[in-house]
């Protein structure tokens, strides 16, 4: 099982490490696991509430798409790490991903 090391940019939350399984997404890892994060379109890459920042182990998810790409550009504050979680593919059954969850309370969140 690939293992996902969380930090959160909102300082009152408090880092944390996830167990994941090859053909889930970061962002039903992450919900799996009760740790919130918007995903206001549902998952389809459509909005860019679920974006992260992935700092560590990019080659064990799916590849960035074009679509992916022009999503993050509208995000808050995109970097060369960004990603959008629902479009990150776990593609091995092993290995460290570290990721870094963006300050969530300044989204307007819609709860699937
Ligand atoms: S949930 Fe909308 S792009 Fe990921």
């Amino acid at each position: 099982m690939p293992t996902i090391h969380i930090n959160f940019e909102q300082s009152d939350l408090q880092p944390t490490s996830i167990n994941a399984e090859e053909g889930y997404t970061i962002l039903e890892a992450v919900l799996l696991n009760d740790i919130h994060l918007n995903h206001n379109c549902g998952g389809v890459c459509a909005c860019t509430t679920c974006h992260i920042y992935v700092e560590q182990g990019d080659d064990l998810i799916e590849e960035i798409s074009e679509k992916e790409e022009d999503y993050i550009d509208r995000a808050i504050n995109p970097r060369l790490e960004s990603r959008l979680a629902c479009q990150c593919l776990l593609l091995e059954d092993e290995g460290e991903i570290s990721i870094v969850i963006p300050d969530q309370s300044g989204i307007i969140g819609h709860e699937h």
